[in-house]
């Protein structure tokens, strides 16, 4: 019988145990977020705290992504080279990989494969956001955009069975989405239940809500709209590129609400192709410094 919510919701707390806990540090950034202030020695001491967390940021600092000429070897220079919103996103997103990082061999679903395509919206997230939107604030997208798909992991995980249906069945039906798909079989989608994790680990809502929603047919928030409407145009323009989370399993189409609430012409998504094609090898780059820690 398939869930709700609130039946996935238990069985997921009824198993708290097993979920995976976040590194004590990561709470404290999440909390610095919401702080306008940038307070780079707070920062850098918040991190400094897990020390394994300072070398995979740096690891990242020094990908051939940034391709700076000297070594960055303190996080201070790392927030000064990078940008302090991007460190603080850095560190949330590494201290949740590594958290989820277990490695499982299944078949059907590859967990390399979700990250890689995380990171790739989280890139073309950023350059939306940056280039065709001309803004510099909301650097919580780039942390909401590189854990929108985290639900299937969950998926993975706790519904293993399931969801290798929910794939084998929208893969043989070739129209409907996964989204669909795991809705008709599990009873939830894996934005549903991403949101739901994110949540319990306080995750503030700016980033939940447009997780939570980025496969639903309306959206209740409209406050997050706008976000909401980012994520899901980087969602679909990566798997034109290859960027898909599960082979042959492919991501929704570019709804066109969503490029006229960002009043984005059809020239902007052409750059934003340009752009992924152009920026395949920095963003694989990226993806290694990233994942291969
Ligand atoms: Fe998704
Ligand atoms: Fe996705």
């Amino acid at each position: 019988m398939a869930l709700d919510l609130i039946g996935l919701k238990k069985i997921l707390y009824s198993r708290v145990n097993e979920l995976p806990t976040l590194p004590v540090v990561i709470p404290k950034i999440l909390l610095m977020m919401e702080d306008n202030r940038n307070d780079i020695k707070k920062l850098s001491t918040v991190i400094a705290y897990d020390p394994a967390l300072v070398s995979k940021v740096l690891k990242v600092a020094n990908s051939s992504y940034y391709g700076f000429p000297r070594k960055i070897s303190e996080i201070e220079r790392a927030v000064a080279l990078l940008g302090f919103n991007m460190v603080k996103s850095l560190a949330i997103s590494l201290g949740v990989l590594n958290t989820c990082a277990e490695p499982r061999s299944k078949a059907f679903f590859s967990e390399t494969g979700l990250w890689f395509h995380s990171v790739a919206v989280a890139t073309l997230t950023r350059e939306i956001n940056h280039t065709v939107l001309s803004s510099s604030k909301k650097d919580y997208l780039f942390v909401t955009a590189l854990l929108h798909d985290i639900g299937k992991l969950i998926f993975d995980v706790y519904f293993s069975d399931l969801f290798e249906r929910a794939i084998i069945d929208v893969e043989n039906s070739g129209t409907y989405s996964l989204a669909a798909s795991e809705k008709k079989i599990i009873g939830v989608d894996h934005g549903e239940v991403g949101a739901l994790l994110l949540s319990r680990w306080n995750f503030p809502e700016e980033i939940t809500t447009p997780v939570m929603y980025h496969h639903a047919d309306s959206f209740p928030d409209e406050a997050n709209r706008h976000d909401l409407a980012i994520i899901r145009i980087a969602d679909a323009l990566c798997q034109e590129f290859f960027f898909n989370s599960i082979d042959d399993v492919p991501e929704p189409a570019i709804v066109a609400e969503d490029l006229e609430l960002l009043n984005m012409k059809s020239r902007d998504v052409q750059y934003l192709k340009n752009y992924l094609h152009d920026n395949k090898q920095p963003i694989n780059s990226f993806f290694q410094s990233f994942y291969n820690l």
